[in-house]
């Protein structure tokens, strides 16, 4: 039987998950997949302590240790990739010998397109792009999925999309559009800090202590962005329900306004598009 089943009326079975490259985003995605209590999860690494750390300290050994990339595509049926991208050729050269129809391979490398990934494999399993972001490390990431490759099965697009969903959220978009979402919510924690920073700043000109004046600049903007999902309320429209008329909130808007900052943040998203595509040739 397939790893990849489905019985009739019931949840989509899941094979167990490797992840090659337990590093920053490798190890965040391995530590967000151990809310699947029944998922059996293996990690590989240079560095053995690196996949030890992954297990929750109230479940030791919840992340199971692969001697060798190619033990770990042995005992997956997922296999995520968490290598540099120019360490990608050369790792899917070695496992390729291991993988066959029923593996699945997930790649979070920037700038390596589904076709090279199927280049690389020889076409013998499905290849998936998943593009991360910082927040996944705290389980609210924003997720880009590619399931652009026409081998992969309906039921092999649910179970991906049901493993990442408890991370954040999880878009599924062509190839082609992994540069603007890169440049919108892989950028975005930078652009967001550095707002807070300016914030956070002015808090402790008032006199708030540095540590007190980010947690509440933090907690500030984690709740807008918590109202405005989860109320699906418009950006404009939740600032109008701040800005009482007459009242101070507006005062700094105007100066806001005045100073272009929308538009400039606007200018500073498409500018880092045009360094992506500039760096990927395009
Ligand atoms: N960081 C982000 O915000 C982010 C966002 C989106 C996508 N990504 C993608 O995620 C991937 C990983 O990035 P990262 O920031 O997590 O890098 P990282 O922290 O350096 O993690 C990569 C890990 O892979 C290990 N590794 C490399 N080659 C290996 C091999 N042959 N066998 C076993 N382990 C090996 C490295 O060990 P050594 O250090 O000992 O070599 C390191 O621990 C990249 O492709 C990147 O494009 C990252």
């Amino acid at each position: 039987m397939s790893a990849f089943s489905r019985e009739a009326g019931k949840s989509v079975s899941l094979p167990a998950v490797g992840c090659i490259g337990c590093g920053n985003m490798g190890g965040a995605v391995m530590r967000g997949l151990c809310a699947h209590e029944s998922l059996r999860l293996v990690g590989h690494d240079h560095t053995r302590a690196k996949v030890d750390a992954l297990s929750p300290a109230e479940a030791p050994g919840r992340v199971a240790w692969a001697e060798t990339p190619e033990d770990l595509v042995r005992q997956a049926g997922i296999v995520i990739l968490a290598v540099k991208p120019h360490q990608m050729e050369e790792m899917l050269a070695s496992i390729r010998p291991c993988l066959n129809a029923d593996k699945l391979v997930v790649s979070l490398a920037a700038a390596v397109s589904v076709k090279e990934l199927q280049r690389n494999v020889g076409g013998v399993c499905p290849v998936v792009r998943l593009m991360p972001n910082l927040p996944a490390r705290a389980g609210k990431g924003a997720f880009a999925l590619c399931l652009d490759d026409e081998s992969l099965c309906e039921t092999q697009k649910e179970l991906l999309l049901e493993l990442f969903r408890v991370m954040g959220l999880v878009l599924v978009l062509p190839d082609g559009k992994f540069s603007a979402f890169s440049s919108v919510a892989g950028c975005g924690p930078a652009f967001a800090c550095l707002f807070m920073e300016g914030m956070e700043n002015a808090a402790v000109a008032m006199g708030f202590k540095a540590e007190q004046a980010r947690r509440l600049v933090a907690a500030t903007v984690e709740g807008t962005a918590s109202l405005a999902l989860r109320d699906n309320i418009p950006f404009d429209e939740l600032r109008r329900q701040v800005c009482s008329p007459g009242g101070t909130t507006i005062y700094g808007i105007n100066h806001m306004e005045r100073m272009a900052v929308r538009g400039h943040v606007t200018d500073g998203v498409l500018e880092s598009m045009r360094r992506d595509r500039e760096l990927s040739g395009k």
